[in-house]
């Protein structure tokens, strides 16, 4: 009868008479189960075995097994020591000519799924905590790194400070001549109208240079924080120069510029780019100073070009003292300095490197002791 295709099946499984709540047979694995392989279990009364639901610990009834029905996470337990989870599966049949009704009692061992599965949340666990601190890790690095940036960015401001006053100066010295002009031509009873005009136009003109120069002061002292955008690099680059042209002038120092036409944008922190250059720029305006009357056409030379549609390409050039291998070798350090204590802290090729490995730049140096330098930076083009 069913009793042979009952033995077949490979998960634990009795039978109960559903109406006397005893026993009717058990197949092997069910016997090995509950630890007596050969054991006797017909006649026994189901209440020896006790079924609970794992969550909500709900016992599952006799009433519950003469139904057809499904449980998953039930707690089977037998005498002291046997304890499982288990899945469980009740099915209803009728045998017999009285149609006497037996439940089917399949039961799935799922304890070594269940350790698995809690094994697996504990290490799912464990590492969404080391995720979580390496986070916390990289936004403390990367709020140290805007630290150093704006630290640094407020260090070459120190520096350039007597250049930009001069820098303010001098239209402030424009404006004072147009107008002690003006003035003069008063007292001589010679003031045009036509005159005015051109004093005027002539102020305004050496108002709005200051004005521009203040306001580039202020948006570079900025902490940028800001997330990268389209950046045009010449634009950038005119930047540096409204902070430091003065001081090549002041230098003896030619600045040349080769730019390429329609040069396609980069994705960058603007500010933070400015603040590179810059730090490239001071560098140059160093070496080149560095290197006395030895040389009289000292000159910075800076190429904007688009060698082809991945990159845009920088190159700074000084003709300043140039490196030996070990300087060059070691220029990006932090701290690392030739220059004389109080002149150079060696921090700004490092941030400098930190701020264009973000853009995904790769930089090249050549250099050669009492020849020059050659810096190229290559950008990803925006896409
Ligand atoms: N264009 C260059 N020509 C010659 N040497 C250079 C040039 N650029 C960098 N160096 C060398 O690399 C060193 C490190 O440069 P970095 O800008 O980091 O520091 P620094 O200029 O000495 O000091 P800081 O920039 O903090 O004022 C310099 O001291 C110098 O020896
Ligand atoms: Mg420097």
């Amino acid at each position: 009868m069913f009793e042979d295709i009952f033995m077949e099946v490979v998960d634990p499984a009795i039978v109960v008479d559903t109406g006397k709540g005893k026993i009717e047979t058990a197949n092997v694995p069910f016997l090995e189960m509950i630890a007596e392989p050969g054991g006797v279990v017909k006649g026994k009364g189901i209440g020896n075995f006790r079924f609970t639901r794992a969550f909500g610990n709900l016992p599952v009834t006799l009433e519950d097994l003469s139904e057809n029905s499904y449980y998953e996470d039930v707690i089977f337990e037998h005498g002291k020591d046997i304890r499982l989870q288990i899945d469980l599966k009740v099915r209803i049949i009728t045998a017999g000519d009285k149609g006497k009704r037996y439940s089917v009692l399949m039961l799935r061992d799922i304890s070594e799924r269940k350790k698995l599965e809690s094994d697996l949340i504990t290490k799912h666990k464990a590492l969404v905590e080391a995720h979580a601190g390496l986070q916390k890790a990289h936004a403390e690095a990367e709020s140290f790194r805007e630290q150093l940036v704006q630290s640094g960015k407020l260090a070459a401001l120190g520096v350039l400070a007597a250049g930009i006053a001069h820098e303010l100066n001098q239209p402030l010295t424009g404006i004072r001549g147009f107008s002690q002009e003006m003035l003069f031509d008063i007292k001589r009873g010679m003031l045009e109208e036509k005159s005015i005009s051109s004093y005027a136009t002539e102020i305004v003109k050496n108002v709005d240079r200051m004005k521009a120069i203040i306001q580039h002061l202020r948006e570079f002292v900025r902490k940028s924080t800001e997330p990268f955008v389209p950046t045009d690099v010449v634009e950038v680059i005119n930047g540096a120069f409204i902070l430091l042209r003065e001081q090549f002038r002041a230098h003896g120092i030619a600045i040349e510029e080769e730019f390429d036409k329609n040069l396609p944008k980069i994705l960058s922190n603007p500010n933070e780019l400015e603040q590179a250059f810059l730090n490239f720029l001071t560098n140059a305006r160093d070496a080149v100073d560095a290197r006395g009357n030895e040389v009289t056409d000292k000159k910075v030379k800076i190429s904007i070009k688009n060698p082809d549609r991945e990159i845009v390409q920088v190159v700074f050039e000084d003709n300043g003292i140039g490196m030996s291998v070990d300087t060059k070798n070691r220029m990006f350090e932090p701290f690392f300095t030739t220059k004389e204590v109080g002149k150079g802290m060696g921090l700004g090729m490092s941030i400098t490197h930190s701020i264009l490995e973000r853009l995904g730049a790769t930089i090249v140096v050549e250099s050669e002791p009492l020849k020059g330098t050659v810096i190229k930076i290559n950008l990803p083009v925006a896409r």
